[in-house]
């Protein structure tokens, strides 16, 4: 048995409010299914199309070149650069002064850069940079948390054609260690500290520790941030200051070839060590470029909150290269969600007058967890679309963004997507797509998936299996870093000409995809694979749960049972009836099936630090056995302790 079994059922649907689709940038279904037709028939007119509308330095002469399969070439013979798409295409016209960047450390303390103060520090840092011997080809890690300073670095690296390998400022020394050493980095770019949960967070004494010995690194530039004591090594540490005082604030963007080399940046495998995702300027910038402007309909007047960080794809897509590129207004935030109080997402959405939001549904379940009088003391007003991003968006988390923060007004868009896909896949378009709670929807322009099973043959309707795109898009992977076999092996191997995406999924009989979630993770019952993403599904929806992650373990009779790790609300009592209670409901939402052998209570799951919930980990608990592989990712390592703990 080869397939996913499909058992959640939800019937709702959420049209796009008729004001919304009058002004919106594609606003009537004709319109998605021409360029979306035309996306597919005649893809070098429609990506030669787009491709043309960023300023290229030379032309290119080819749209794609797939010869050499699975080796994408895209906008071929093409220069470019990736800061002077997102930045001197808007100095030199009206959008000079207007704001790129707003910012607000989690003290409360603002930045806001124009364009052509954004342009200006780029310049400074690229020639920073410079004057460090830093040089086209170089690549560069990025160590920083989320101040102006981590997008003004990614874009210096640009001008100058380094490629940045940013690292999230939450990974410890070791794992910054293994990416500098993997990606071959000669510089690290990092700030003293940040402010944290109310409390300075130290950046330096990691990058001391994963840099020690390593002669490949030449500098450390030091952004003062926090203004926390911090160790020095002459020669190699520069305060950023003291240079930046000292150079120029003009610096020519390097002519980048279509395909040179963007960035790295490094994804967990399911095992192993982590992949170096190769992403190139050319494709990428295209991909960036139109799936922000299309899925997020964004106008000038628009005031854009991505809430990731830098040191995710999402940070990379939608902080810094899309929004960018299109001369959006975005706004960053340094802080926690609850710094210093539970409201302060939608207290800087009201300040700032945010008008499109794009956050996580680990971030929503919180938020529904701290409750709705948080939200409801602000003014949200000024929101006009939603976005969700990162995992399988449950019904129950979707429903309550839709009510709590959209206010029923705001239509939400949950993209599918992955680093490696570098730009959004499957998503509505707001304007057009009448969405349904727990579902991607549809492909966006030049995207074809399919649902196939095990051998490669297409599934019918409402069937699970495993989702692949059939053909090349702009921001696809170029590689992993050093490792083409892995490469090649992860991605195009199991199905020859497509491309494996990893993801279980079903596409309904209008075209919907529904993402079940990662096929590592299915639970084979009895035969009957189900996706851990459905059970959750069931768990959460009921009144006492917040959050649940669900594994399967060895079991004699049914091969595999279900184990669940459920964390119940605030003032509930975790006791054998509510186990019970669990059971029954999870059996009569999805079917006897499905009713889980085993319910965990655990006051908190572990996760990514991106927030996915870390079920290989959970698999071992639940299994009895010690946990192997990579637990650097791993948000909270007490988690774990504590969960073993209570099997005692
Ligand atoms: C999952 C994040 C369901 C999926 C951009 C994918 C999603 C992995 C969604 C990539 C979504 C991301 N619905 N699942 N809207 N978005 N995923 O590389 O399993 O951090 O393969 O990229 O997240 O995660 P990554």
């Amino acid at each position: 048995m080869s397939q996913i079994e499909n058992v959640l059922h939800e019937n709702r649907h959420f049209p796009p409010p008729r004001d919304f689709a009058a002004k919106a940038r594609l606003g009537r279904e004709e319109d998605y299914q021409r360029m979306y037709k035309a996306s597919l028939e005649k893809p070098d007119e429609f990506w030669g199309r787009i491709g043309r509308e960023l300023p290229w330095m030379q032309p290119f002469t080819k749209v794609l070149d797939w010869s050499n399969a699975p080796f994408a070439k895209w906008f071929v013979g093409g220069k470019l650069n990736a800061s002077a798409v997102c930045l001197d295409q808007h100095v030199l016209g009206p959008r000079a002064h207007k704001r790129a960047i707003v910012w607000e450390g989690e003290p409360g303390d603002t930045r806001t850069l124009t364009y052509a103060e954004l342009h200006m520090e780029v310049c400074r840092f690229a020639n920073v940079l410079k004057a460090r011997g830093v040089k086209k080809g170089d690549r560069i890690a990025i160590y920083m948390p989320m101040i102006p300073e981590a997008a003004i670095a990614m874009l210096a690296c640009a001008r100058i054609g380094a490629a940045h390998s940013v690292v999230f400022g939450g990974f410890a020394a070791h794992a910054l260690r293994e990416r500098i050493l993997d990606g071959g980095c000669t510089a690290v770019i990092t700030a003293d500290g940040s402010f944290r949960r109310g409390a300075v967070q130290a950046l330096k004494p990691q990058v001391d520790e994963a840099v020690q010995g390593l002669a490949q690194v030449h500098t450390v530039l030091v952004v003062q941030r926090a203004k926390n004591p911090v160790d020095w090594v002459k020669g190699r540490d520069v305060w950023y200051h003291d240079l930046g005082s000292q150079v120029s604030v003009e610096c020519a963007p390097e002519a980048m070839d279509s395909e040179d080399l963007l960035f790295l940046l490094y994804t967990s495998g399911s095992t192993g060590k982590p992949k170096g995702i190769v992403h190139t300027t050319g494709g990428y910038m295209v991909g960036a470029y139109l799936t922000t402007q299309y899925v997020f309909d964004l106008r000038d007047e628009d005031v854009f909150w991505c809430t990731a960080d830098v040191g995710w794809v999402t940070g990379h897509t939608y902080i810094v290269y899309g929004p960018l590129a299109n001369g959006a207004t975005l706004v960053m935030y340094e802080g926690a969600p609850n710094a210093p109080h539970q409201g302060r997402f939608w207290e800087l959405i009201d300040k700032h007058r945010v008008s499109v939001f794009y956050t996580a549904p680990t971030a929503i379940r919180t938020f529904m967890r701290w409750g709705d009088d948080v939200p409801a003391r602000y003014d949200l007003s000024s929101l006009r679309l939603l976005g969700s991003v990162g995992e399988p968006i449950n019904p129950e988390a979707w429903m309550w963004y839709h009510r709590t923060i959209g206010r029923e007004r705001c239509p939400i868009v949950d993209t599918w997507w992955q680093t490696e896909t570098g730009s959004i896949l499957i998503t509505p378009l707001p304007g057009v797509t009448s969405t349904q709670p727990g579902s991607a929807t549809r492909p966006f322009f030049g995207i074809e998936p399919a649902i196939v099973d095990e051998h490669g043959t297409e599934l019918g309707p409402n069937q699970g299996g495993y989702l692949v795109l059939k053909r090349p898009w702009p921001s696809m992977l170029r590689g992993i870093w050093g490792n083409e076999e892995r490469f090649k092996e992860g991605y195009w191997k199991k199905y020859p000409g497509w491309y494996f995406t990893g993801d279980g999924a079903r596409k309904d009989e209008k075209g919907f995809y529904w993402i079940l979630g990662r096929v590592d993770d299915v639970i084979n019952v009895s035969g009957h694979r189900l996706s851990t993403m459905e059970v959750e599904s069931a768990l959460v929806a009921h009144a006492q749960v917040v959050e649940a992650a669900v594994v399967g373990r060895p079991d004699a009779m049914t091969g595999q049972a279900i184990c669940a790790f459920v964390t119940v609300g605030k003032g509930e009592t975790p006791d054998d009836a509510l186990r019970e209670a669990l059971k029954e409901h999870v059996a009569h939402e999805i079917g006897k099936l499905a009713r889980p052998a085993e319910i965990r209570f655990t006051d908190a799951l572990p996760k990514t630090r991106s927030g996915k919930i870390m079920r290989r980990l959970l698999r071992d608990i639940a299994a009895g056995v010690e946990t192997v592989g990579d637990t650097s990712t791993l948000e909270d390592y007490t988690i774990l302790a504590r969960l073993r703990h209570d099997e005692d």
